[in-house]
């Protein structure tokens, strides 16, 4: 897997063309997704090894692209910790059982990775299915991503009980987010022990914090999951949305490979990180939804920025959305191969 075009652009190696893959790739933008999506619940779908892995092929066999990356969510580790989750069309997902008090954080179990054991099946069945074609990715969600979901009970706005927590009671925010980040360590060990080609940490509602709290309360807990995996030839992909802003601080926690949001230019975040750390990214999502025209302009308008720079995967800057046209999508691909790099 070392000579794949993405691993050696995520070791920031001389590589023929940017690789490409994209967040959120394997979902609802497909209508074969849905097909699977009609028949199982997503929790459901997670859970079976043989579903998981049919959904992971999905953008392998229909869109060829570099990567594939593992079907599950960022918040199987809150509740194998005890959380009470649930994913209802059209509301996302819902924990029943909200963390705010001593006592709820108390209670959460840490000693649960054996509770994921389902996911590493799944990456065993996924690893046989592609055969060595392309590499695949797992992840998890980031301490306080996920602390923020578990707080609130669901996806929130505003975050406005998480912060509460993290500026009243910081003592217990950070009893929560150690738990958070030990299990998040060991359940990336047991993914990367399982065969997944690389990991990506995903910190999605970062930009809602301030920059002494991004410092305390996300920074600090990532930087001691990257020190705890057991990453041999593993490469680890920081992702957080505020990259634009936090990625000179998510490099100190020495991950391989920074994903960018679309607010910076590249090339320029690029230069202001150390030189052996590769970047991704970071199209706007929202350009798939443009005419083919407009795709191919900005890819290319991306490409020729990024010219001659080893250590760069093409990714979006957050993931698909899951009403972009799938023709766009799979267009979008067929350009960014075609480039002369
Ligand atoms: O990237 C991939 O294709 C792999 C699979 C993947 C899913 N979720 C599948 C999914 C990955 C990497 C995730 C990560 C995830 N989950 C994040 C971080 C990435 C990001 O986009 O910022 C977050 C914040 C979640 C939490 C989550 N899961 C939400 C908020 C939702 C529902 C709302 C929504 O519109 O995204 C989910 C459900 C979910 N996770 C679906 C899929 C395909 C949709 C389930 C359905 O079919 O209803």
């Amino acid at each position: 897997m070392k000579d794949s075009l993405f691993i050696k652009a995520a070791f920031s190696q001389p590589h023929e063309r940017p690789p490409v893959w994209m967040m959120r790739q394997a979902g609802r933008f497909m209508k074969e997704y849905w097909d699977i999506k009609n028949k199982h619940s997503f929790l459901e779908m997670c859970k079976t090894p043989e579903l998981a892995a049919d959904v992971t092929m999905l953008p392998v066999d229909l869109l060829d692209i570099d990567a594939a990356i593992l079907f599950s969510d960022i918040l199987v580790t809150g509740e194998a910790m005890g959380g009470d989750l649930s994913f209802t069309q059209g509301i996302g997902p819902r924990f029943a059982n909200p963390v705010r008090t001593a006592a709820d954080i108390e209670r959460l179990d840490t000693d649960v990775v054996h509770k994921l054991q389902y996911v590493a099946d799944a990456i065993k069945v996924i690893q046989q299915r592609l055969n060595g074609k392309i590499p695949l990715i797992g992840f998890a969600g980031a301490p306080f991503t996920v602390m923020s979901y578990l707080v609130e009970g669901g996806s929130s706005k505003d975050f406005k009980r998480t912060k509460l927590l993290m500026h009243n009671e910081p003592e217990l925010a950070h009893a929560l987010l150690a738990k958070i980040a030990k299990v998040t360590a060991g359940y990336l060990n047991l993914q990367i022990e399982a065969g997944v080609n690389a990991v990506q940490i995903f910190d999605s509602w970062a930009m809602a914090l301030a920059w002494d709290d991004y410092k305390e309360f996300s920074h600090r807990y990532i930087t001691e999951i990257i020190s705890n995996l057991n990453r041999k030839d593993i490469p680890v992909i920081s992702f957080c949305k505020g990259s634009s802003v936090f990625a000179p601080l998510m490099a100190e926690a020495k991950p391989d490979v920074i994903s960018i949001d679309w607010n910076v230019d590249l090339l320029d975040m690029k230069q202001r990180l150390p030189a052996h750390i590769a970047v991704q990214g970071n199209l706007d999502p929202h350009i798939l939804y443009a005419d083919k025209k407009v795709i191919k302009e900005r890819i290319h308008r991306l490409f020729e920025r990024m010219r001659g720079q080893d250590g760069y995967i093409f990714n979006l800057g957050h993931g698909i959305m899951p009403d972009i046209p799938f023709d766009n999508v799979k267009y979008a691909v067929e350009v960014i191969k075609e480039f002369k790099y």
